[in-house]
């Protein structure tokens, strides 16, 4: 199973494991989408339109998880809300943290219940877990949580022979920029972005050795983590960051 499979990185993990012969279940909101990838896909595959922000459809999508039993759950689905934090409303955040948070530990706790000596677990992070941007607070926030909750979860099932990883793509060419609300002119640049393709074959590579709990997709975003992890103190790199912002400053308010 691949969520987040109607587009971007999660459609690439569909393509790719379809080609070396798994079945695939492809899950996202958008289920005329998933249908025509699904018939592209040959056959075999199948998919499920769910809202994984919505606590019902969470539920949906685990009990399909425990009663078809999966080699592989990717759980790649996730967005992100670009904002000043305390400016904008916080139900679209509040959305966000149950899809990128809840619905992966409820699908994580599905599966491995279920699964059997083999069988693995990928969770899509990011490498913003590593670090703070302002202006994406609450979305790195999610994304340290996939990623120190994966690590666990790797420890715990080794002895299990199943295998958990936190996947941490750096910033990757697909629709996650424009989804969560960037300004165009913030896009990051081309330089520093993969192409789905390039994170995914990493990901299928890491996949087949089964050995690192948290996965880093290429050696810029190396060179980057250890950068800004290791050598530059933390609150300098905050307020690089923050120079990064997709959030425009907004006009000073005039007094009147
Ligand atoms: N692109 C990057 O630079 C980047 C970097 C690091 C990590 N990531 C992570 O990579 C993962 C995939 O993102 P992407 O870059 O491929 O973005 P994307 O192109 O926007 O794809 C997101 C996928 O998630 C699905 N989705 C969104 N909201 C959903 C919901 N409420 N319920 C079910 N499915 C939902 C979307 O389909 P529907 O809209 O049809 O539901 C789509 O299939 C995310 O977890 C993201 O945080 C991305």
């Amino acid at each position: 199973m691949v969520t987040g499979a109607s587009g971007g990185i999660g459609l690439e993990f569909a393509e790719q494991l379809a080609k070396q012969g798994y079945h695939v279940t492809l899950v996202a909101r958008g289920g005329a989408k998933l249908a025509e990838h699904v018939a592209r896909l040959g056959t075999g595959h199948r998919f499920l339109a769910a809202d994984l922000s919505l606590p019902t459809d969470i539920a949906r999508v685990a009990d399909d998880v425990r009663a078809t039993k999966y080699d592989l759950l990717v759980n790649n689905a996730g967005s992100g809300v670009y904002e000043t934090f305390a400016e904008g409303p916080l139900e679209p955040t509040r959305a966000m943290m149950r899809l990128n948070m809840d619905s992966l530990v409820e699908l994580s706790h599905a599966f491995l219940q279920g699964a059997k000596r083999g069988d693995a677990l990928m969770n899509v992070a990011s490498t913003l877990a590593l670090l703070s941007f302002p202006g994406a607070a609450v979305y790195c926030a999610t994304k340290a949580f996939v990623t120190a909750f994966s690590e666990g979860l790797w420890f715990e099932n080794k002895p299990r022979g199943v295998y958990v990883a936190a996947l941490l793509p750096g910033v990757t060419k697909t629709n996650f920029h424009d989804a969560a609300g960037g300004a165009a002119d913030t896009k990051p640049p081309e330089a520093i972005s993969q192409t789905s393709a390039d994170v995914v074959s990493v990901a299928m590579q890491a996949l087949e050795a089964r050995s690192s709990p948290t996965i880093l997709t290429s050696f810029t975003n190396k060179a980057m983590v250890f950068f800004s992890t290791r050598v530059v103190p933390r609150k300098v790199m905050v307020n690089m960051m923050g120079g990064q912002s997709p959030v425009k400053p907004k006009a000073p308010q005039l007094s009147s």
